[in-house]
């Protein structure tokens, strides 16, 4: 039986370990997912632990995901760009680290049929989570990429320290809010807005164009302040629910060598979330 696991701190409420248990059952795969709560303190010798349980793979998540580069045998340059690691593949024995959350991201915009290549991207926050989907969307090719943050500075480093060519700059959020004509494609990158604080917003949108496309890495809520200021504005928006499934779907492809049914993935995150916030 293959054996794989999420690796958090806290982990209780990971959706990961149901749906891609679920996979399992779908594709009639023997092998099982699971949560496992270690401590920060712990990593290292409760990965060497797992490591000799002979697991086929990891998603690693909060607070480890750049502890953990340290205790794998390899690392994929994208991941080693990124500085961070959701994803670990047992080959024969090595264990190698991927990031599939900047891909997982471009992918949920590409399943819209978004030429993110010929659009000029407004990535809000500049916090882990930017920095891959910034570095990922910049080894790709996209070429207009700009950052505000509320530390403009913490922007400007994740720019200069990206090793992939693009044409970015560093804006302040009033500097974003007034250029916000100048974007297609808004990313929303932050935890602002996410429950309990669902009345928080990075900024206004009141200057938003109608045929703009705005997308929020938050899932819970569904829709947060952000998305709904979008779309009273008329904008195309896309929640976090899509870079959920697509991370997973990818870890799942470097795991099983093929790539599972994505729609499939999303329903069982939506039914997952729907049933917590009952
Ligand atoms: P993650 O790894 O989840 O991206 P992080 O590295 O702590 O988390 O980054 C959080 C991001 O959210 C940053 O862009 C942070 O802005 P600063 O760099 O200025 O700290 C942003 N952020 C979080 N809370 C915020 C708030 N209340 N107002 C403005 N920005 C906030």
């Amino acid at each position: 039986m293959k054996k794989f696991a999420v690796i958090g701190y806290p982990i209780a409420h990971s959706l990961s370990p149901a749906m891609h248990n679920d996979l399992f059952a779908y594709y009639n795969i023997d092998a099982y997912y699971k949560a496992i709560l270690v401590h920060p303190d712990k990593l290292g010798e409760e990965f060497l632990k797992m490591k000799n349980d002979q697991f086929n793979g990891f998603n690693i998540t909060v607070p480890h995901k750049t502890a953990i580069i340290p205790f794998l045998d390899e690392l994929d340059p994208l991941a080693e760009a990124i500085g961070a690691v959701n994803t670990v593949v047992n080959q024969n024995g090595k264990f190698i680290g991927y990031n599939t959350d900047g891909n997982g991201y471009m992918q949920g915009l590409l399943d819209e049929k978004l030429d993110l290549f010929a659009k000029s991207v407004l990535l809000v926050g500049a916090g882990g989570a930017a920095r891959a989907i910034y570095y990922t969307m910049a080894q790709a090719g996209v070429k207009r990429l700009d950052i505000c943050n509320r530390t403009v500075s913490r922007a400007k480093k994740l720019i200069e320290d990206c090793p992939y060519q693009t044409e970015s700059k560093a804006i302040s959020f009033s500097e974003a809010e007034q250029k916000l004509a100048d974007y297609q494609i808004i990313v929303q990158t932050t935890t602002i807005g996410m429950l309990p604080d669902v009345d928080a917003s990075p900024f206004s949108l009141a200057q938003l164009p109608a045929a703009s496309v705005v997308s929020d890495i938050i899932y819970n809520p569904f829709e947060t302040r952000f998305l709904r200021e979008a779309r009273e504005q008329g904008a195309f928006i896309q929640n976090g629910v899509s870079m959920f499934a697509y991370q997973g779907a990818l870890a799942f492809e470097k795991w099983l060598g093929f790539f599972p049914d994505v729609a499939r993935m999303k329903h069982n995150i939506e039914k997952q979330l729907g049933g917590l916030s009952c």
